[in-house]
Parts: structure tokens; C-alpha cells; sequence
């Protein structure tokens, strides 16, 4: 595995994003990032002593729908075997793992030509969330001690490189996976249509194969499906 060190950067991923040749599985890994990218254009607060990585794969695996989730799976099964209380580690759909009701990781995946870059956050040894503290935790946290961020990073890009090639073929049992350790699971939401919320209430039903989040309304019979979503958890 090659990795390129930097104390400082703007973000691992608008680094890998910039280059002219990308090198497939290369991990851009930082100290800290000036200008961290989260989904939606959102910030991504970066600070010492959490995994700031990003790295490439090509574009070759039908992926486009897939890589987020898959990311998600790797980065939970990895993380699953540092926690005592495996239970309240959960998937949260499109891009999130949590650990009871706070966000411990966040992945960005970004196309670029014809590669897919996969941005990874996880708070590891970092305790100062600043205005998210009721929304985020770390992993020292959890677990009452420091862990190594290298070896969390180099068991997650690992453990992806393995399962990345028979990700089509498991593809069924990584869902099932997923959607039994879903945040989400027996959740009202409420969903933002047309710039608003709505005061409809929906229930969680699912992940599906094509990645999207399945939903039902509050006295609704028909399932409505959404590759991508902005929603609240009541
Ligand atoms: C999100 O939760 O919205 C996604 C956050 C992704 C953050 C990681 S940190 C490493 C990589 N570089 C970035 O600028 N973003 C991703």
C-alpha cells in the first residue's frame, strides 16, 4: 500500500482531485485539513487525531451506485472490532456510520474522469467538535483509550482492496448487512421536497440494490424510493 503523508492540506480528496495522473489505491492521508469537503457542499471539520484519507479506484465495477454504501460497509465492519457494544454502531444511509445517535464517521465519494475518489472522516482520538459536540463522537470516546489512526486507515484500505472484487458477486449480503444495522430502522422521518419539509411523517423501509433509500408514508400503501435526500429523524 503506498501512502503520501501531509501535516496539512486543504482536503485529501480536492488533492487527488487535482492530479494529473491518478494512481489507483495511492492514500492521500492528512494531519489536519484546511478546507474538509462533506456532502452538499458542506464543511467537513478536520482536526488532529482523526483518519483523514482519501484514495482512487477506477470507474470498472458498474460502481457509481454502489461505492458509497460499499464504503460505508467496509468502514463499519472494520470499526465493529474496536467496539465492545457492536449493537450500537449502525449504518446511517447515504454516507454515515454512527454510534448510538452521533456521527463517527462521514464518507465522500467524488467521479472524477473516469475514476470514483472515496474521501473517509473518521473521528478516532479528535474530541473537539466545536459547535457539532451534540452530534459527533470518537472513537476514544467509545472506548476510553487512543488507537492508532495509521492502522485504523490501513485495515479499512485493506479490507476494501479485498472485498472491492467481489463486491457484484456479495452484493445481496453486504445489503442485508447494511439494512439490519441501519440507523434509520424503525425511524419516523420527515423529508425535504421542493426546498421544504413537509410535515409528512415517512418510515424507513430500506436500502435497496440500486443504493437508494426506500421509504413509506404515514397511511401510504405504495413504497417511494430516492437516490438522494435530505431528511430529519424525528
Ligand atoms: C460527510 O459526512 O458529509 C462526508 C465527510 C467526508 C470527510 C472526508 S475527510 C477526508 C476526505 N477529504 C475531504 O475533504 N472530505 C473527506
Amino acid at each position: 500500500m503506498k501512502f503520501k503523508f501531509f501535516d496539512e492540506i486543504n482536503s485529501t480528496n480536492t488533492y487527488l482531485r487535482r492530479q494529473l495522473r491518478i494512481e489507483e489505491f495511492e492514500v492521500i492521508v492528512a494531519k489536519n485539513q484546511t478546507d474538509g469537503k462533506g456532502k452538499r457542499d458542506s464543511t467537513w471539520i478536520s482536526s488532529e487525531g482523526a483518519a483523514l484519507f482519501s484514495f482512487a479506484i477506477e470507474d470498472r465495477y458498474e460502481l457509481d451506485e454502489k461505492i458509497t454504501i460499499f464504503t460505508g460497509y467496509i468502514v463499519y465492519k472494520v470499526l465493529k472490532n474496536y467496539i465492545e457494544n457492536k449493537d450500537k454502531l449502525t449504518f446511517k444511509w447515504p454516507n454515515d456510520i454512527y454510534y448510538e445517535n452521533k456521527k463517527i464517521c462521514g464518507i465522500l465519494c467524488e467521479k472524477v474522469r473516469d475514476y470514483i475518489i472515496i474521501g473517509i472522516g473518521i473521528n478516532i482520538n479528535n474530541t473537539d467538535f466545536g459547535i457539532f459536540r451534540e452530534k459527533a463522537i470518537a472513537l476514544v470516546e467509545i472506548t476510553g483509550k487512543n488507537h492508532s489512526v495509521q492502522n485504523i486507515i490501513e485495515e479499512i484500505v485493506e479490507t476494501f482492496q479485498n472485498e472491492l472484487y467481489s463486491l457484484n458477486r456479495e452484493w445481496e449480503d453486504i445489503l442485508q448487512i447494511i439494512n439490519e444495522n441501519s440507523y434509520l430502522k424503525d425511524k419516523k422521518i420527515i423529508i425535504q421536497q421542493n426546498g421544504k419539509f413537509s410535515g409528512k411523517e415517512y418510515k424507513f423501509l430500506r436500502v435497496d440494490r440500486r443504493g437508494k433509500i426506500s421509504l413509506i408514508a404515514k397511511g401510504d400503501s405504495d413504497e417511494i424510493k430516492f437516490s438522494s435526500l435530505e431528511f430529519k429523524v424525528l
